[in-house]
């Protein structure tokens, strides 16, 4: 080869070399790009979900003003949905990032059964709007996990949210929770519209909806189930979906590993 080829042969592999750095770079940020899109989609998604509540208890406050216990609980579902987003900014000024899968979990030995009853109570209500009705049933005694009660709030309230909205006006949900070998079994149950076989095994991925889902309800940016799933594996639990067809409701089984009465407590940063 003479010189001038040798020198053009060796610019030729310094160009491809270049071309690949480039297209390398520019996936890169295109990957950080869809990470932060993703990270702000799930921040705004966990913001507007303690706003209902919140609006229908403000609005119940004003009629429950002759009424001590019913003013008193819409008052505690405002508290408890305001320390709710609390927390999320507070998530959000750190740099946690849920989209990146990171959570500041701040777990402790808590019985999962309280937990439950207070989504229950903050469901309840919108629930009723939609004249749902919704049972809830749980073995008697403590249900010890270790857990972080906002994380594990926002798993149930996301769950109870998608059980109610993919439900028409009438039906039925149901919240159960019981011991099951070691682990905590939470099952949260309805009979609505439904998971198609093609959508089932990818619910839990972000951005995806049921195209059945955006008919009934044009709102959801399909992220609800990606937090859940991450929040349960970040509590070294799991989560499964099941559904029979089209209308045949649909079924979220989390399972949670118990805490023994030994288990340390503490707070565990991931
Ligand atoms: N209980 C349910 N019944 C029927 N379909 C459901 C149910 N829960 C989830 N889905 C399906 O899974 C999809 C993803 O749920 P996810 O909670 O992630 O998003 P979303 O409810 O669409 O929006 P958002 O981000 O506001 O929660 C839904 O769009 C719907 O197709
Ligand atoms: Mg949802």
């Amino acid at each position: 080869m003479t010189v001038p080829a040798c020198e053009a042969a060796a610019l030729r592999i310094e160009n491809e070399s270049l071309r690949l750095e480039l297209a390398r770079v520019t996936a890169a940020g295109r990957d950080a790009h869809l990470r932060q899109l993703s990270f702000l989609a799930t921040i705004a998604h966990e913001l507007r979900n303690p706003l209902m509540p919140l609006r229908l208890a403000a609005l119940m406050l004003d009629g429950a003003r002759n009424d001590d216990v019913a003013y008193a609980k819409h008052q505690a579902t405002i508290k408890g949905q305001v320390a709710q987003i609390t927390r999320l900014i507070g998530d959000l000024l750190e740099g946690s990032s849920i989209g990146a899968g990171k959570f500041r979990l701040e777990r402790k030995l808590l019985d999962v059964g309280t937990v439950l009853d207070r989504v229950a109570e903050t469901c309840q209500l919108s629930m009723d709007t939609r004249h749902q009705h919704f049972s809830v049933k749980r073995d008697p005694g403590a249900l010890m996990v270790l857990g972080d009660a906002a994380r594990l709030t926002q798993v149930f309230g996301n769950l109870l949210e998608n059980s109610s909205r993919y439900t028409p006006e009438g039906g039925e949900i149901s919240l159960s929770a019981a011991t099951v070998g070691d682990c905590v079994v939470i099952a949260v149950k309805d009979n609505g519209i439904g998971i198609t076989a093609q959508a089932l095994p990818h619910v839990f991925d972000i951005f995806v909806r049921d195209a059945r889902a955006t008919m009934v309800n044009e709102i959801g940016l399909g992220v609800g189930l990606s937090v859940v799933r991450e929040l349960v594996k970040a509590h070294e639990g799991g989560v499964v979906a099941h559904c029979a067809g089209e209308d045949a409701g649909s079924e979220f089984i989390v399972r949670l590993p118990i805490a023994l009465a030994n288990t340390r407590l503490s707070a565990v940063v991931q």
